[in-house]
């Protein structure tokens, strides 16, 4: 297959999509990105890439960054994590209270805002302290991404805790039903730095490379997580990648993937590659909706989705 080809088509075909949908503008310093951008690399076995658009352009993953703190967290808890964290999709938006209430405090899924700040604070146990579990995570995906450069954006990470209420009211709740260990405000402010993270889809497709080949990183030559466990993860992109447009995302897309609201959104096609595109404007569920075009035009021309 030419991928090359495929990815120039989708480029021309998109255009008219970049301009459409909204920035996050939740916190200002994502509010100043600016629309009509569009990147796409496609990552394969061996390490070679494809790309077409701004691929090395750096921009904040957001919640792109919850599938390596799952990840590292699965790894060490195994299936002890479900017991805070459940496998189900939501239904609802990524950062709703409702839900969380009336489930005592369980947050459905890792994906969610309550799950993936859940899961942060579970790092920050394992690792006894807020920055050594930080360093742990940016050392992850420094190895996984081949940048040993990788950091994240301190404006981003500040501007998202002056305007954290709703995250920082999420810990709280789940803290008064007993799912919490750890400081509110450090363990958010650790969750924001991790959303804050900058990577280019280069980086971030080559970081998603082990999820593709069922949790071995080809390139490296090194198992990340065990086979049964990437299936768990890739299972849970399938179904709450999206949050609550997860449906529509398997329907018209059909590959497990995870969007952030950056415009991200990284793609696994089990066997073969890892995918990801990035373009700033937001459908109305948060997540990119000329990204989510690119990902259904390379799933109708290459037949390669997972049904
Ligand atoms: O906590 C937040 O709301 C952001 N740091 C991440 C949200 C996000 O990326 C949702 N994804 N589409």
């Amino acid at each position: 297959m030419n991928y090359q080809h495929i990815l120039d088509e989708i480029y021309d075909e998109i255009q008219p999509e970049l301009m459409r949908g909204k920035v996050a503008d939740y916190i200002p310093a994502l509010a100043e990105v600016k629309k009509g951008q569009f990147a796409m690399t496609l990552t394969l076995e061996d390490g070679s890439v494809y790309s077409v658009g701004e691929s090395k352009k750096a921009f904040s993953i957001q919640s792109i960054s919850k599938v390596f703190t799952f990840t590292l967290a699965l790894d060490i808890y195994a299936s002890e994590l479900y017991k805070r964290v459940g496998v189900e999709p939501s239904g609802n938006p990524f950062n709703s209270l409702v839900q969380l209430e009336y489930e005592n405090g369980i947050p459905r899924n890792p994906f969610i805002n309550a799950g993936a700040i859940a899961i942060t604070d579970s790092l920050i146990s394992y690792y006894k302290d807020e920055d050594r579990a930080l360093d742990v995570i940016m050392n992850f995906i420094r190895e996984i991404s081949a940048n040993p450069q990788l950091s994240f954006n301190k404006t981003v990470a500040d501007s998202e805790m002056e305007y954290g209420d709703r995250n920082l009211a999420l810990a709280r709740l789940m803290k008064s039903f007993g799912n919490f260990e750890n400081d509110v405000p450090g363990s958010v402010m650790t969750y924001s730095r991790h959303c804050a993270i900058t990577m280019n889809t280069e980086e971030l497709s080559r970081a998603m490379l082990f999820l593709a080949f069922g949790g071995t990183d080809p390139v490296l030559g090194k198992e990340i997580v065990s086979a049964s466990k990437a299936k768990r993860i890739n299972a849970v992109m399938l179904t709450c990648g999206h949050y609550d447009a997860s449906g529509e995302f398997a329907f018209y897309v059909g590959l497990p993937a995870k969007s952030g609201v950056g415009g991200g959104i990284v793609a696994t096609v089990p066997g073969l590659m890892s995918i990801a595109v990035w373009s700033p404007g937001l459908n109305k569920y948060g997540n990119s909706h000329a990204g989510t075009l690119a990902l259904e035009k390379f799933t109708t021309k290459t037949g390669l989705s997972i049904f």
